[in-house]
């Protein structure tokens, strides 16, 4: 493959491949080994339209750990203010010789026109409400590491389904790694005849999706996609589903509580749960570099140079 732009189209095998080749980088993600010079000779660029702290660090941090030459463009500094294409500035880091471009940006399909019309390989870090692939794999790698496979897991999706592209990459990828997903969400923010055709199950009472789950994911609250009107109000969503200590232990008893991050304390989850020894919030963050770093690897011909395990 030459570019990484969704799960939806990935093969099974495919995302074990991923999964598989994080997992032997998770002691370099760490820093128990230092530098593993495979990437040594290519360059890759972080194009970031939207704001990011997580998957831009930890892409740059993946790059310079792997021996690529990394850089970071910031849109607002960019010639994108003065009028240039998308196509035009892809065009322009190819001739500068770019391998990888890492991209985030707020309109669905971005990713994929960028990669029909340059050379390089697009990494999708983001595309509006459409998918978000790498935090996916970060949540599968996190799930698997805890409780060895996806096959037979329940992982129940809590929040703002309806513009969330981390829920759409999960569906897709933990479903075709054998999980059981429900979804819930109030009803302005979960269309249930758009997501039961997914091969899912969708709950506007949440604690209907978290009874007897092994994960309980929340998201963040998309308040930039929404427009000026929040419906619920985010104080109704705190009530109604932010989830809390008494909502979690509707869950399996060892079921792990994830979310993408940001979190917003006291909307989506409670401190007090986002803190609690159910928590994997923070591996799901040391994840992300793991399986940025196989993806950089994998998407450089890594493999045909010899397998990192
Ligand atoms: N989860 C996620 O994408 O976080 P950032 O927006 O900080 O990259």
């Amino acid at each position: 493959r030459k570019d990484l732009l969704g799960l939806k189209d990935l093969s099974k095998e495919e995302l074990e491949l991923i999964l598989d080749t994080a997992d032997s980088l998770k002691e370099f993600a760490t820093r128990k080994y230092k530098k593993l010079p495979t990437l040594k000779g290519v360059s890759m660029i972080n194009m970031f339209y939207e704001p990011s702290t997580r998957t831009r660090a930890s892409f740059e941090l993946a790059g310079k750990y792997l021996g690529a030459d990394t850089v970071n463009i910031n849109s607002s500094a960019s010639s994108v203010v003065k009028g240039e294409s998308l196509v035009d500035t892809g065009k322009t880091l190819e001739a500068l010789g770019v391998n990888i471009v890492v991209m985030r940006h707020p309109m669905a399909g971005s990713c994929k026109l960028l990669a029909d019309n340059v050379t390089s390989s697009i990494i999708n870090a983001g595309d509006g409400t459409h998918e978000h692939p790498t935090q996916a794999l970060l949540d599968m790698m996190t799930i698997r590491e805890q409780l060895t496979s996806l096959k037979g897991k329940k992982v129940a999706i809590v929040g703002d389904i309806a513009h969330s592209r981390v829920a759409k990459s999960n569906i897709w990828g933990l479903t075709k790694l054998g999980a059981e997903v429900a979804l819930s969400g109030p009803p302005t923010l979960l269309d249930h005849n758009k997501f039961t055709k997914l091969n899912v199950t969708c709950h506007h009472k949440v604690e209907d999706a978290l009874k007897d789950v092994d994960v309980v994911m929340a998201l963040r609250i998309q308040k930039e996609r929404q427009g000026t009107t929040l419906i619920p109000s985010l104080r109704e969503y705190a009530r109604l589903y932010g989830i809390t200590k008494e909502r979690l232990s509707l869950a399996k008893k060892d079921a792990l509580l994830l979310h993408p991050g940001p979190i917003n304390r006291g909307i989506e989850l409670t401190g007090e749960v986002a803190d609690s020894l159910k928590s994997r919030i923070n591996e799901q963050v040391t994840n992300g570099l793991a399986i940025r770093m196989a993806l950089l690897y994998l998407l450089s011909g890594g493999e045909q140079n010899g397998n990192i395990a």
